[in-house]
């Protein structure tokens, strides 16, 4: 008899926890927020917030989360440095809203984070009125000095959410209205919640139109689970060869959920069980059962709705038949690591044929186990892409740290052991 599916709920949305937390932090009053994400990126966000006057309770598993908002132009200089580790999502958010600030901060985070591209973010928001330092060439650290903006009507160069919400959130401090085209649609979790919260947010194919509220109300969320952690989940369910996974409330927003329709077109099977809608986001269960995999094509414009889900896609393309092919994936090289070139190494140092070249990467699928050590260069995603391999019948991975998987999904080896023992 088939056992009992095992069921697992994984973390609050890391994307849906930081815009709510600085959403919370604009709003006037108390915001209630349940089922956040706790790990090292939000904490990050939250930390950065308290240095701006925000009070933000601790964020603690299990517990509500509690911040009390300043208003959309309230927050207060920060007396030092703001610092956001590893996080992305919190510089890019913060260059945002300090443009809208009559005051100076300077912004930092880790060697990763340093690494990254900001003048994405910058270039508009210099375009509004605001000035920046730049002590690195591209990167951070970087001083902002907030200005009274201009409004802005913008064509995005490159799909990225982190920049349409800085500057829809350099609009909502500044209270000037912001027009932006992005050339394929990146996650619009903020023009979600924006919506939910009553402003006048219009969303056309892909151009949003803001006219910034004067004030945003506190609010109650419950967090969906993150997608992008169920994706390792769902990864080490596929490959499994017998025992089905119960992935419980995870977010299904489409504009993240590209991973299913690739799967779909490698033959696996991930049932979706549609829950309904929380503040305008989709959430739902998802049942995973072992599949045999094909491989795949992606092209350019869906590759946003997957963009943090390629490592462990590229993962599953390795253990699937024939070549896979990702086109489109130069936005890889700019995350935590240049994951493009990092995934094609460590994928040949298991003995998988793999090629990055150009904005494309390769994968060729084999059932040979994986033998070999991958560097992870401390990248949450590409570990946990890799561990998935490691947990293989007959592998031997070694992994060159264990420890970033905390930045993003604190139980991640817990949760991954449970779906690799449970027949
Ligand atoms: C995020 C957007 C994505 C994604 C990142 C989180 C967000 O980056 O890779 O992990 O929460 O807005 P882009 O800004 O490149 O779309």
């Amino acid at each position: 008899m088939e056992a009992e599916a095992l069921g697992i709920r994984p973390p609050g949305d890391k994307s849906i926890t930081h815009r709510a937390l600085i959403l919370a932090a604009l709003a006037d009053g108390t915001t209630v927020i349940r089922g956040a994400l706790t790990a090292l990126d939000a904490r990050s966000m939250a930390g950065a917030l308290r240095r701006l006057g925000v009070a933000v309770s601790p964020l603690r598993e299990g517990r509500v989360v509690t911040v009390e908002g300043r208003g959309v132009r309230g927050l207060q200089r920060p007396g030092v440095s703001l610092h956001c580790g590893n996080s992305g999502t919190t510089a890019r958010f913060l260059l945002g809203v300090l443009a809208g600030h009559p005051f100076e901060a300077r912004i930092t985070g880790d060697a990763s984070l340093r690494r990254r591209p900001m003048r994405r973010v910058t270039v508009p928001l210099s375009l509004m009125g605001a000035q920046f330092e730049y002590q690195n060439e591209d990167g951070l650290p970087v001083v902002v000095r907030g200005a009274r903006l201009r409004p802005l009507e913008y064509r995005m160069p490159v799909a990225a959410a982190q920049v349409k919400s800085a500057l829809l959130l350099a609009g909502i401090c500044g209270q000037v209205p912001v027009a932006l085209e992005e050339p394929a649609r990146s996650r619009d979790h903020t023009e979600r919640l924006l919506r939910s919260l009553g402003a006048a947010i219009q969303m056309d194919g892909l151009k949003i139109r803001l006219n910034p509220p004067s004030r945003l109300p506190a609010f109650e969320i419950e967090i969906p689970g993150d997608f992008s952690s169920a994706a390792f989940l769902i990864a080490a369910g596929l490959l499994k060869s017998r025992g089905e996974i119960f992935l419980d409330h995870v977010g299904l927003n489409p504009t993240r959920t590209g991973l299913l329709r690739v799967l779909g077109r490698m033959g696996a099977s991930v049932e979706v069980l549609d829950r309904g809608y929380q503040m305008g986001e989709p959430v739902g269960d998802l049942v995973v059962r072992p599949s045999s995999l094909v491989g795949c094509e992606v092209g350019p414009q869906e590759v946003p709705s997957l963009i943090d889900e390629l490592p462990v896609l590229a993962v599953l393309a390795s253990r699937a038949q024939g070549e896979s092919v990702f086109r489109g994936v130069g936005e890889l090289r700019v995350k935590e690591s240049d994951r493009l070139s990092l995934l094609a190494r460590n994928l040949r140092a298991l003995g998988v044929e793999a090629e990055a070249e150009g904005d494309t990467l390769t994968v060729v699928g084999t059932d040979r186990p994986p033998r070999g050590r991958v560097e992870t260069a401390g990248d949450h995603r590409l570990a946990m892409a890799f561990a998935v391999l490691a947990g293989l019948p007959g592998a031997q991975v070694e992994l060159s740290e264990w420890e970033s998987p905390g930045i993003s999904y604190p139980r991640f080896f817990a949760d991954l052991e449970r779906v690799r023992s449970f027949v």
